[in-house]
This record gives structure tokens, sequence and C-alpha cells, in this order.
């Protein structure tokens, strides 16, 4: 019969993707605190410097190495797994994160926008799993965490792709999990509510999402909006990026092994569906 890991290997490597600002470099800042190394990819070359930069000041016993890339464009995604291989930065944890898919029903929908969406939200999330989990397999330990959000538990036709594209995100972890559970590499999904980033803050104001962080004169428009939705939310409050963070770092910790495959709402109960 075989064992528990003991713990996380050291030294500890975590790949996160799309991951120069918001949320998913704050989960990557959680894991340069714990130790690990990390490897970190978005589109914009400045903005992966001054996350490399944050993570060093704070962590300096950390190596950092940002790529650049989109991983909505198949070449780009190629070429991120490449530089990757190149570094000899084997993952022992893959954090998928995405850019904010489009909003639009089935009725708008474009091929062009299907093809984009979907490498996006998928593409990546598939084929570096596929590089990555054997190598995990061989090494006896691995985590892929897929972060979703709730419009893939409850599809909302105003958000077509990212309901259908994200839910398909359970079933690839479901069967990685399935694949991969005797060899102590485990999958889960994350499906996210409210959690206060530059793109909330710049949805509040009816910005484009991508826009640079609000400016200070901006937070009291930002504040008001933050209360309405707070109050749709049974916790009463947006979740912070950090507190995300310390969940995702804690679903690594080899004692989650048992969980392999599961689904979880991030959401302060704003969750209504059962399963
Ligand atoms: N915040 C929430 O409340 C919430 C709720 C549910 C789901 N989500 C999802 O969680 C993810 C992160 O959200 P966030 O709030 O942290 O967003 P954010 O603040 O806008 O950050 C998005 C990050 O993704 C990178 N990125 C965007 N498009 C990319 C692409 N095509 N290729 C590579 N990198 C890309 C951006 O970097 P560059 O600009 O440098 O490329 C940035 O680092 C999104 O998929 C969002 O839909 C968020």
């Amino acid at each position: 019969m075989r064992k528990l890991p003991a713990g996380r290997p050291s030294p500890f490597k975590v790949y996160v993707s799309a991951s120069s600002r918001g949320l998913a470099f704050e989960i990557a800042r959680q894991f340069a605190r714990d130790g690990a190394d990390i490897a970190l990819s978005s589109r914009n070359a400045s903005h992966l410097d001054t996350a490399r930069q944050t993570l060093l000041a704070e962590s300096p016993q950390a190596r950092v190495l940002t790529i650049q890339g989109d991983i909505a464009n198949v070449g780009d995604q190629e070429k991120i797994l490449a530089t990757l291989d190149a570094e000899d930065f084997q993952p022992d944890v893959f954090v998928c994160s995405a850019g904010h898919p489009m909003e639009g029903r089935l009725s708008s929908l474009s091929r062009a926008d299907w093809s984009h969406e979907l490498e996006m939200i998928l593409g990546h999330a598939v084929f570096a799993s596929q590089k990555f989990t054997s190598a995990m397999a061989e090494r006896g330990f691995g985590r892929l965490i897929f972060l979703s959000s709730l419009y893939a538990k409850a599809p909302n036709h105003d958000f077509f792709i990212s309901s259908l594209a994200r839910s398909a995100l359970f079933a690839l972890s479901k069967m990685v999990a399935r694949e991969y559970a005797d060899r102590a590499v485990a999958a889960f999904v994350v499906c996210l509510g409210y959690i206060d980033t530059p793109l909330l803050r710049n949805r509040a104001l009816g910005r484009p999402h991508d826009e640079p962080d609000p400016e200070e004169s901006l937070l009291e428009t930002w504040s008001a909006r933050y209360e309405e939705w707070a109050a749709e939310i049974p916790a009463k409050r947006i979740a912070t990026p950090a507190e995300l963070a310390r969940f995702i770092s804690f679903l690594t910790l080899p004692e989650t092994e048992y969980l392999s495959g599961n689904v979880f709402s991030f959401s302060g109960g704003l969750d209504k569906e059962i399963i």
C-alpha cells in the first residue's frame, strides 16, 4: 500500500499562469512567502517586471522566472512551456488562471471569439496539464489547481463562453484526478465569487477591465459599489486576494491529496448549488 508523502518537495516550484497582477499575482506572492520558486506568465512585459521586483523585494530567496506570452495564442502557450523546460523549471504546482473572458450571449458569438476564449480558458489548462502531470507523477507529488467561476456551476447566458468553457475545467480536473491519484498528483477546481482585484474595481467604475489600477480619487466611487455588491453576499464582504491565496496554498499540502477531483466555491456563501 502506498503512503501519504511526508511534505511538499524541496525545492518547491510553482507556475501560476496569467499572473502579473490581480488574484493570480497574490497567489504567486503567497507561494514565494512559503519558500517556493515561482514562474509567472502574462502578456505585458512591464507588468511582469513589476511583479518580479515585488516578489524579490519580499522574498529575496525565491527564484522568480517571468515569461511573456498571451495564453489565448497557441504559439505563445507553446513558448511558455518551452521556456519552462529551457529554464529547467518543472512545476510541482500549476495554478491555472486566465484573463477575463468576454461577455455576451450565444447569439452574438463569433468563430474568432470562440477560438480565442477557448484557447485562453481551456487550451493552456489542457496542454500545460498534459506537460506537467507525468513529470509530477514521476517525482511523486503534484497539484493542479484550476481557477473557475460561479457561472461554471450556474451558467449565466449573458456570460456564455465563460460559463461553458469554465465548466469544462471540472471534467479536466476529474480526469487528471483519476489518472494520477495513485502517484500523489491531485487536481482541484476553485470557483470564484467576488475578489477585490483591479478587474473588479475597474468593473465597479464602468471601465474596461484591463485598465491600470484605479487612481485614489476614484476610490470613493469604488467603495459605494463595493458596499452594494457586499450586501448581496451572505458573508457581507468581498474577499481579499490574500485570503484566496492562503486557501490555494493550503490545497498544496500533502493532506489534501484525498480531496482530489473536488470543486470548491470561494464565494462567501453566494453559491446556492448543492453540488
Ligand atoms: N476578481 C474576481 O472577483 C473574479 C471572480 C471570478 C472569476 N475571476 C477570474 O479570475 C481571473 C483573474 O481575475 P483578476 O480579477 O485577478 O483579473 P485582473 O486583475 O484583470 O488580472 C488579470 C491577470 O491576467 C493577465 N492576463 C489577462 N489576459 C491574459 C492573456 N490572454 N494571457 C496571459 N495573461 C493574461 C493580466 O496580465 P497582463 O495584462 O500583463 O497580460 C493580469 O495579470 C480572471 O480569469 C477572472 O475572470 C475573477
